[in-house]
């Protein structure tokens, strides 16, 4: 949630601080601020809605500053307007803050603090952290940085915070604790920002800090130390990623760029690990642990939303192949049990940003119980990549939209790659279906590249029922999880109310629902389900539900009973997920920007949801 950005250099500050905002304004967008420093002067601009809107707020007044903190908020405590944008002022106004995240026991200290006569402006546990920090000042008098440092020991919850001081200029504190902070190392200039998006322009140096790291810039220096004052020696590292691959290159939206970059980024997500002709199939990361995966009792994925669906796939491929007794949970459930696990489990924690509180907790849960972790992370250095024992990028590259596409392909081509290594080092499968699978995946961006030649007919699709109220989305087997996935979209976009269900559940329930204003989208290509699949349709027609059929190229029977198909490639039934999940991406996307949504950043939803 949120997205932060700092700058202290030569530059001018307020410009390059917008910019940053609006590429991580994927994060958070309900409000945005900045706090600039000039002459000693400390002033903040903020306002309710997107960075555009602070933007043109200052249109031709822009204050200029070389030193600055800016925020663009996913509220938790107060509702988005202006006066609780950040950032927030102290109570004698000296210092400012940017924070990410939720202070739990922000209501006992701010009780404290409105005994003490501070005034709060706004509802936000930010503005209580800030209060708190300069009462610290006051009643040790230490220094702000030490005074950050007592302060973060008090606190219960989960920060990224960044402070800007009137008394300081040329200074700027940074602190986390579960929300992510990455600081670029510029020449005589820092950067401060929840990723690297806004850095990579100006540098390619970049320190992740880590939780309880406090980092201070003074005098062009950067210095860290933990909150129980040791000192580290920043380890800086290069970031891979190009600029181009954040910008929208021509497209309308982020989510149509991603969706139709899948060729490219499942081929990323195999590269270097998968070479079919010459039977190789290796994953870096994980091969000294793949004698630990082929043992395994058990295998426990753990995720939330997309991922977790990518888990379900991954629960079919395990099983299937590698004969390993698999269990797919949401990561938010599973922290919270008192779930069974021991050191002869593995647990695979899968996640886009690598940033998800609940996934990142049900890792230190499993951890703390003695199970090996795996990731399967897209965001490079992220906090569940750097909590895992080992892992697989899925090198999707960046994903900007808020709906997850080609982070998800990613994430079950790689969890593919995983079971068949997996099985091969288990011997459950024969040398002829593994090097089968290995040139079948080869070939699937080839496949799904032949989806996209249904665009326009999926638009019209779209256009049909761009007014639907509902929509049921049933497949079986591995085509289960795809249609959880396509409802998902669907709603997450388009704000129309979708199910996804295994289609033989249909008739336990959700058939009731069915009438001739119900569009069902059925997963229906050709595999081991087909003929069951054919009997759910009929079980839908016979009750008028409009179908709409995602069926095997050249299919007769399915098109014969149904109101309309879309075709994709045959494929291995094993690598169903990856062509069929492409046409519902389209489906949902065509139907959100019909009904005029704002597909990048739907209402309420943040691309990264570090609170639990
Ligand atoms: C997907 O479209 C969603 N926006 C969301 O469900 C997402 O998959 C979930 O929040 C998990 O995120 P992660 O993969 O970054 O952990
Ligand atoms: N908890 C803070 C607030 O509600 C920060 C939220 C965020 O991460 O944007 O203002």
């Amino acid at each position: 949630m949120c997205g932060i950005v700092a700058y202290v250099g030569e530059r001018d500050a307020y410009p390059l601080i917008l910019k940053g905002l609006k590429r991580l304004e994927y994060r958070g967008y309900d409000s945005s601020g900045v706090a600039l420093l000039h002459h000693s002067e400390l002033n903040i601009y903020k306002k309710k809605g997107k960075v555009s809107e602070l933007e043109a707020q200052y249109s031709g007044k822009e204050p200029r500053a070389t030193v600055g903190i800016g925020h663009t908020r996913w509220a938790t405590h107060g509702e988005p307007n202006d006066k609780n944008a950040h950032p927030h002022h102290s109570n004698n106004r000296k210092l400012a803050i940017i924070h990410n995240g939720i202070i739990e026991n922000y209501a006992s200290i701010k009780k404290q603090l409105l005994q003490k006569g501070h005034v709060f402006h706004s509802d936000t546990d930010t503005e209580v952290l800030i209060h708190f920090i300069e009462d610290i000042q006051h009643e040790t008098g230490h220094g702000l940085e030490e005074s950050v440092r007592l302060a973060l020991r008090e606190v219960v919850g989960a920060y990224a915070i960044v402070i800007i001081s009137a008394d300081h200029p040329g200074q700027l504190i940074a602190a986390r604790k579960g929300s992510p902070l990455v600081i670029g190392i510029g020449e005589n200039e820092f950067f401060f920002a929840s990723d690297a998006t806004p850095i990579i322009e100006y540098t390619k140096d970049v320190v992740y800090l880590d939780d309880y790291q406090v980092a201070v810039v003074r005098e062009g220096k950067l210095s860290i130390q933990s909150l129980d004052n040791l000192v580290t020696i920043p380890y800086i590292q290069k970031l891979e990623m190009e600029l181009e691959t954040i910008e929208k290159g021509g497209y309308d939206h982020f989510m149509i760029k991603e969706i139709f970059e899948q060729p490219r980024s499942i081929a990323d997500s195999m590269r270097g690990r998968l070479r079919a002709g010459d039977a190789h199939l290796t994953l870096g990361g994980l091969n000294s642990y793949l004698d630990k995966l082929a043992e395994a009792d058990r295998i426990v994925i753990v995720g939330c939303g997309t991922s977790w669906h990518a888990g379900l796939v991954a629960e079919y491929l395990f099983e299937e192949l590698a004969r390993i007794n698999v269990e797919v949970e949401y990561a938010s459930e599973f922290r919270y049990r008192n779930p069974v696990i021991g050191d002869k489990d593995v647990v695979i924690a899968i996640s886009q940003s690598g940033e998800t509180a609940d996934t990142l907790a049900a890792i230190e849960l499993a951890k703390s119980k003695g199970a090996t972790i795996f990731g399967v992370c897209n965001v490079v250095g992220s906090s569940i990549a750097r909590a895992t024992d080992a892992g697989a990028y899925t090198h999707a590259g960046p994903e900007i939209g808020v709906a997850s596409t080609k982070a998800f392909t990613a994430q079950v081509t790689v969890l593919t790659l995983i079971a068949i290594a997996t099985a091969k080092r288990k011997g459950t499968i024969t040398e002829d279906s593994y090097l089968q699978l290995l040139n079948e995946l080869e070939g699937i961006p080839a496949k799904v590249e032949r989806v996209f030649e249904n665009a326009a007919k999926i638009k019209e699709i779209a256009f049909i029922f761009t007014y639907a109220r509902n929509f049921i989305y049933l497949g079986r087997g591995l085509n289960f999880p795809v249609a959880l996935e396509g409802a998902l979209k669907l709603k997450e976009i388009s704000y129309i109310h979708a199910e996804g269900y295994p289609a033989a559940e249909m008739k336990h329930g959700p058939i009731a629902l069915i009438d001739e204003d119900m569009p069902v989208v059925f997963l229906a290509t050709k595999d081991s389900s087909y003929e069951k699949i054919v009997s759910n349709i009929q079980e839908v027609k016979a009750r008028k539900g409009r179908v709409i059929a995602i069926v095997t190229e050249g299919d007769t029977l399915i098109p014969s009973m149904v109101d309309f198909v879309i075709e994709v490639p045959e494929v291995h039934e094993i690598l169903t997920a990856l062509v069929s999940v492409i046409p519902l991406q389209l489906l949902s996307y065509y139907i959100a920007v019909m009904r005029g949504r704002n597909v990048d950043q739907p209402r309420n939803l943040a691309k990264s949801v570090t609170v639990e």
